[in-house]
């Protein structure tokens, strides 16, 4: 019998991405397991979600170390000493330098909410608001060193409606990601997508455009 994908999980606040990772896992959904969720906040949610599961935990305060380096050092010694398959940055609110993302480099995704290369960076229900967008969205790709500027794996879409506002975007669009979570990681643990020279390989052929959520609930290509 094979034995399950590992992975570890980043988080730094309510962790409902992890959640959703973790209820995938008990209904047995995904042959996940996950080993590790390491916290640069220690009152994150997330944390207490991994605990409730039975997963062990790991705090790093960012402020706590003497520069960005020392704190690269440490979680970069975290993440390896699980020696995960896969590392998921679930609303992981820090910057991933050279000295964390390069043993991992391929093997670190990120789940960010806008459909990149839209809005990068913070704030982006309002940004695509304001910007008069009929819609918005959500992308995993996969983490180099440009922030949010990796190869993207897989989206899920949503309207924007002319009454919402960035709190009722994120309200509807946070269901959404857990589905897009889910789904994607279900190709890594069916060993269906890579990295390979910067381009995401799915099924052993080059993905053109970013695999698309679909009303049930996996992934298919555009
Ligand atoms: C998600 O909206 C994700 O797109 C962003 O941070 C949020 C994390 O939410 N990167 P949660 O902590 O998983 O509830």
């Amino acid at each position: 019998m094979n034995e399950a994908f590992k992975a570890t999980v980043l988080v730094s606040g309510t962790g409902s991405n992890l959640q959703a990772l973790i209820d995938a896992r008990q209904a047995n959904r995904i042959d996940l397991d996950i080993i590790h969720v390491i916290s640069n906040v220690t009152a994150a949610k997330g944390l207490v979600r991994a605990a409730n599961a039975g997963i062990r935990i790991s705090v790093l305060e960012h402020g706590t170390f003497a520069d960005r380096d020392e704190f690269d050092r440490a979680l970069s010694l975290l993440i390896a000493a699980g020696d995960p398959d896969l590392v998921i940055l679930a609303g992981f609110m820090r910057i991933i330098g050279p000295r964390v993302l390069g043993p991992f480099n391929g093997k670190m995704i990120n789940l960010h909410p806008s459909l990149l290369p839209l809005y990068r960076g913070t704030n982006t229900y309002q940004r695509a608001i304001d910007a008069g967008d009929s819609q918005h969205g959500a992308s995993i790709h996969f983490v180099t060193e440009e922030l949010d500027g990796g190869p993207v794996i897989a989206q899920a879409i949503i309207p924007i409606f002319s009454e919402d506002d960035s709190q009722s975007l994120a309200q509807r669009l946070s269901p959404v990601e857990h589905s897009l979570v889910v789904a994607t990681v279900e190709f890594f643990t069916a060993h269906r997508v890579e990295c390979i020279d910067g381009n995401v390989i799915v099924d052993g052929e080059k993905l053109e455009k970013p695999l698309q959520l679909q009303a049930d609930g996996h992934l298919h290509t555009q």
